[in-house]
């Protein structure tokens, strides 16, 4: 790939507002971070106050009878969170995003993105999926904490639906599942680190494939934009009468996983169902929802569909299954 190479434009707006835009505007080979990342960041002792994930997204962590327990169980909850963002990551990668690029790189007319900024991004989603790894390893070592690999309950959904529609729709399936996650997954990254008392080699890994992603998004709205309208009446049709469900599957909280990380973390059945029950507010988790959807809800509606109307409505409608 040459040096010339660009994978970059498109995202302008919201890279001048995190300062980051001469990163997007640069040769891919310059900034991504499997070109760039010679050295490891070090991982200073754990602290008894530090946390692995941002602890706003985890309400149950609020409830009295977690409190009561005190900081260990807090960290010890934000821990198994780590260990799920982790899994759903890189299934995210694997499974969806570079699937997708298999069906992407045989669809013609695209100019926007070209073979190369496609091939670059399945380079940079293999390279996270390793560098995850070998931050698990690392994490390990230093914490004693484990993060478990195992599959990831919002990647599942995203893949049974997926599988589920006709054969002849599979490619439009993956890639919308894929335009809907690279489109949010920037904005979850930032939001995963967005807290004061985070280990510090956790903000790092996120900000460093938050990086990449920020180039990903860019991309990938490229491309909607001329994919979109190159599409047939009736593939239009299936694909925005997908991508509500989508975007629900893979944002909607996974609140049978958050009642296994109870109960590991000491709290009996009945308690942990308890906590659930009193802890999740459904109009949070729509607002939620409706904030971590913004970029595909915007690129979708001015592509004139109407998947982002109906997703605000699942949104606003959410409650615990
Ligand atoms: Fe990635
Ligand atoms: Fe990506």
């Amino acid at each position: 790939m040459s040096d010339q190479h660009r994978l970059s434009g498109g995202a302008g707006h919201a890279a001048r507002r995190n300062g980051t835009h001469d990163s997007v505007h640069k040769p891919w080979r310059e900034v991504a971070a499997v070109t760039r990342c010679e050295t490891e960041a070090p991982f200073p002792p754990l602290q008894s106050d530090h946390v692995f994930f941002n602890v706003s997204l985890m309400p149950y962590a609020a409830h009295p009878l977690v409190c009561e327990r005190g900081q260990a169980m807090r960290q010890r909850l934000s821990a198994l969170r780590l260990e799920d963002y982790l899994n759903k990551t890189e299934r995210v990668e694997l499974h969806i995003v570079n699937r997708a690029i298999e069906h992407m790189l045989d669809i013609p007319g695209i100019v926007s993105v070209s073979r190369d900024d496609l091939l670059a991004i399945y380079t940079d989603e293999g390279f996270h999926t390793w560098m995850m790894e070998r931050f698990r390893r690392r994490f390990l070592s230093v914490t004693r904490y484990a993060l478990a690999q195992r599959p990831s309950l919002s990647v599942v959904r995203v893949l049974a639906l997926c599988e589920a529609v006709p054969a002849t729709y599979r490619g439009l399936a993956i890639v919308a599942a894929a335009s809907v996650t690279e489109t949010l997954i920037t904005s979850t990254l930032r939001q995963a680190g967005a807290c004061d008392e985070i280990y510090p080699p956790v903000r790092t890994l996120f900000a460093e494939h938050g990086a990449d992603e920020m180039r990903h998004q860019a991309a990938f709205v490229r491309f909607a934009n001329e994919w979109v309208p190159s599409l047939s009446t009736k593939e239009r049709e299936f694909v925005d009468e997908l991508l509500p469900e989508l975007m629900t599957a893979f944002l909607a909280p996974e609140l049978p996983a958050w009642r296994t990380h109870l109960c590991a973390a000491g709290l009996e059945a009945a308690a942990a169902d308890r906590v659930i029950r009193e802890s999740v507010d459904p109009l949070e988790v729509g607002v939620q929802m409706m904030e971590a959807a913004l970029v595909p809800r915007r690129l979708f509606e001015r592509l004139g569909m109407s998947c982002a109307e109906r997703f605000a409505q699942r949104a606003s409608r959410w409650r615990p299954p």
